[in-house]
């Protein structure tokens, strides 16, 4: 099934589309099951949803999950993906805070926590929709480019690309964690709906070879074309590689 691709003049009307399609599942199905991400990208896309909260639309009753985690910081760290997702989403709104699961990177054992999330998300009926991002080298979570599309929630090295990258919310390069546990492309490609957000020109080569691209692990994100249901909603700049 074609990626469905929707475009947006500016990144704030991106991240009004895709809070306007979460309130609507929101709407239909009060104790929706959502995926999430963390990065820059999705940070209006909250700001929007906790304003709608505040306005009326009840989150109480949605499960959540989050994509990955880095492996060896503490939810309290301020880098850390939980961290993340409570300033800049849950605590700004009525979800309840044991109804959001975010891989736990102080696990006593990887693959224990790993297999623990993955049937976590089995046990609330799977993943309505999951919100993604995308990274310069058509990374989704930590799925980098060689992942294979089977894969699942597991701990895996980053790259130096990816690193290098996130240094910038570190003092030091040196204080970037090594590892991360990330749901699979798998775990993803499970979810009944798939949103993936995009915005600006570095983003837009990866954003040509997933949609049009075929199939391959050195595009992870490429995989989405397997999927029954799944949109991008991408600014001008993110969608200007894409040919008609
Ligand atoms: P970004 O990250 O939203 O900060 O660009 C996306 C990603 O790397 O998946």
């Amino acid at each position: 099934m074609p990626i469905q691709v929707k475009i947006c003049d500016i990144p704030d009307d991106v991240a009004r589309a895709a809070a306007s399609k979460i309130a609507a599942l929101i709407r239909q199905k009060p104790d929706a099951v959502l995926g999430l991400a963390t990065g820059s990208t999705p940070v209006r896309t909250y700001a929007e949803l906790v304003q709608m909260n505040r306005e009326g639309l009840s989150f109480s009753r949605l499960t959540t999950f989050n994509l990955d985690e880095y492996w060896g910081l503490d939810g309290g760290h301020p880098q850390s993906y939980r961290y993340f997702m409570n300033h800049t989403f849950f605590d700004g709104t009525d979800i309840q805070l044991w109804n959001t699961h975010v891989p736990n990177g102080m696990a006593v054992d990887a693959d224990l926590e790993c297999r623990a999330f993955e049937t976590g998300i089995r046990a609330c009926g799977g993943v309505d929709l999951w919100l993604l991002g995308i990274g310069r080298n058509g990374h989704i979570a930590f799925n980098e480019p060689g992942c294979a599309p089977d894969s699942r929630t597991r701990l895996v090295d980053l790259t130096e690309s990816t690193i290098a990258a996130n240094s910038r919310f570190f003092e030091r390069v040196e204080d970037v964690p090594k590892q991360a546990l990330t749901a699979g492309i798998a775990t993803i490609c499970d979810a009944r709906r798939i949103l993936l957000l995009a915005t600006g020109k570095d983003k837009a080569r990866a954003i040509a070879r997933a949609v049009q691209g075929v199939p391959h692990p050195s595009c992870p994100a490429s995989f989405l074309q397997t999927h029954s249901d799944c949109t991008f909603i991408l600014d001008r700049e993110a969608a200007s590689v894409v040919s008609d």
